[in-house]
């Protein structure tokens, strides 16, 4: 493999294959050869940090009901496979933790905050990352930059990536001047073009676009030097790495 070719970042596991943000997903990721995942969090009732896209468990598990009012318990015990295929039947929300203990190390998490919970959930992960030490690469991202600012604060070795659904470079000026504070630039990779992508590279950070499906976006951002790529695809992607 050549060494500029982007990390394969599976998106929500393989969320093309697999129920998102399970173990299943994950591990299948990192068994098509995935160099890291993506993942979402949010904070349960009783204070742990849970991994689950949306701030309610209506759409990917067999319960209903808002994430924050549920402990991890109650959370625990909801099916998150069987909404996508019967054969997941059994899968769990996974904590971050567990996540954690099962990634192989040196691959990287990337871990996106949903939500901020009073500052709580970003005292947790805060700690968190403190016990899982260096085992993985942990980039943690979000579209609220105020949410990456807190936890920088609380925790200045965390590496931070900004999450736009804008244009980060034509949108530089107005960010919130965390430009000195942040690892890593995370673009919809319809809104970044190649000369953006440079422009970014050559300034220091990592770019890590979100996320591109087909083959044809993999080759434009590859071609454009992007750090990474996150994708539902992830085996598909190695593959056509594999074939460059
Ligand atoms: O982190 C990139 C991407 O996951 C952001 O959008 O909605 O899939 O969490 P979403
Ligand atoms: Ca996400």
């Amino acid at each position: 493999m050549s060494k500029n070719q982007p990390l394969v970042i599976g998106h929500r596991g393989a969320a093309s294959i697999a129920p998102e943000n399970t173990w299943a997903s994950f591990r299948t990721a990192i068994e098509q050869g995935a160099d890291g995942i993506e993942l979402d969090i949010h904070l349960s009732a009783d204070g742990k940090l849970i991994v689950i896209h949306d701030d309610t468990v209506d759409r990917t598990t067999d319960g209903s009901g808002e994430v924050w009012k549920m402990t991890a318990e109650e959370l625990r015990k909801l099916d998150a496979g069987a909404w996508f295929d019967e054969r997941f039947r059994g899968e769990r929300l996974p904590l971050l933790e567990e996540v954690f203990a099962l990634v192989p190390p040196g691959l990287l998490i990337n871990i996106e905050i949903k939500g901020s919970y009073g500052g709580k959930l970003e005292e947790e992960l805060s700690r968190m990352l403190d016990a899982e030490g260096r085992s993985h690469r942990v980039v943690v991202s979000s579209f609220d930059h105020k949410i990456l600012q807190r936890l920088k604060r609380l925790r200045p070795a965390t590496a931070i990536g900004l999450l736009y659904s804008a244009n980060p470079v034509t949108h530089l000026g107005l960010t919130t001047g965390m430009q000195g504070e942040v690892t890593s630039f995370h673009p919809h990779h319809r809104l970044i073009g190649e000369s953006d992508i440079t422009e970014l590279r050559r300034a220091g950070y990592a770019v890590y676009p979100y996320t591109p499906n087909r083959e044809e976006d993999w080759r434009r951002l590859v071609r454009a030097g992007a750090s990474g790529i996150i994708t539902d695809r992830p085996g598909e992607l190695r593959e056509l790495l594999r074939r460059e």
